[in-house]
């Protein structure tokens, strides 16, 4: 049985279909049929899974957490309580979404005119955190290990390693991709990684990483 709950069926907090690709759901939990779930995830207190959400390996779902049917979740995610991610979501691995941070995927809603499937899309790239209650504005990619601030409002595309805050956001820094911010060196003094800006100062990138500052610690994406 891969199932804890299927809607209307509450049972008991169980998981998987072998041992291999085993997850575990909390009781209070419900995962609809044809939702898809990686091994070693774990989804806690009052979630609800809705049918089409594909999530990868080893996430933590906190409390009420909503993943809606075309939203995709990568490996390694961590969503803390009271969030939900809608249609039109993409969070690659080792994303990190803090307690109550806001999604969005209408850009100008109307109750009575619904857009019924059409939404504007948000991919997070991987090892980017959001800070508890922010928000981001549709239709916007959120660079790899970037760092949004606690209340901040995400309104355009953020560059990869950059620190946002403010309403609406703005770069104040740079971060490394192990969550410490960087000086005017541009090298951590916390794990020693040295990166590098572009001629016009708007885009960084890790040093002696080829192509993806990410990819040496990931070993790549499972979210197309
Ligand atoms: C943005 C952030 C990373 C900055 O941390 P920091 O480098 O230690 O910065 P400081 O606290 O020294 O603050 C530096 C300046 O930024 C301001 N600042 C800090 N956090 C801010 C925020 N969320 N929004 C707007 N401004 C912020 C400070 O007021 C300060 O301004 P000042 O120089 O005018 O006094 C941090 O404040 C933050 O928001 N982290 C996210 C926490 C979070 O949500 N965690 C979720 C898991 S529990
Ligand atoms: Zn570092």
């Amino acid at each position: 049985m891969r199932l804890a709950h299927r809607t209307g069926q509450p049972l008991f907090c169980l998981f998987a279909k072998s041992m291999q690709d085993e997850y575990f759901v909390h009781e209070s939990s419900y995962v609809d049929d044809g939702a898809v779930i990686g091994s070693g995830t774990k989804i806690w207190h009052f979630c609800h899974i809705q049918s089409g959400a594909r999530i990868g390996k080893n996430c933590s779902l906190g409390q009420n957490v909503n993943v809606s049917g075309a939203a995709v979740i990568g490996d390694g995610v961590r969503i803390q309580n009271n969030v939900s991610i809608y249609d039109g979501v993409v969070l690659e691995d080792n994303v990190f979404c803090g307690p109550s941070c806001v999604f969005t995927n209408v850009t100008t809603p109307r109750a009575h005119f619904p857009v019924h499937g059409v939404f504007s899309y948000t991919r997070v790239r991987a090892g980017a955190s959001l800070g508890a209650n922010c928000t981001v504005v549709c239709g916007h990619t959120i660079g790899r290990s970037a760092l949004i601030a606690a209340g901040a409002v995400v309104t355009h595309d953020v560059p990869d390693y950059a620190l946002m805050a403010g309403v609406p956001a703005r770069r104040i820094g740079w971060v490394c991709e192990c969550g410490q911010r960087l000086g005017e060196d541009l090298k951590c003094s916390c794990c020693g990684r040295e990166y590098s800006l572009d001629q016009e100062g708007r885009t960084l990138a890790q040093k002696d990483c080829p192509s993806d500052g990410i990819q040496h610690q990931s070993q790549g994406g499972s979210v197309g």
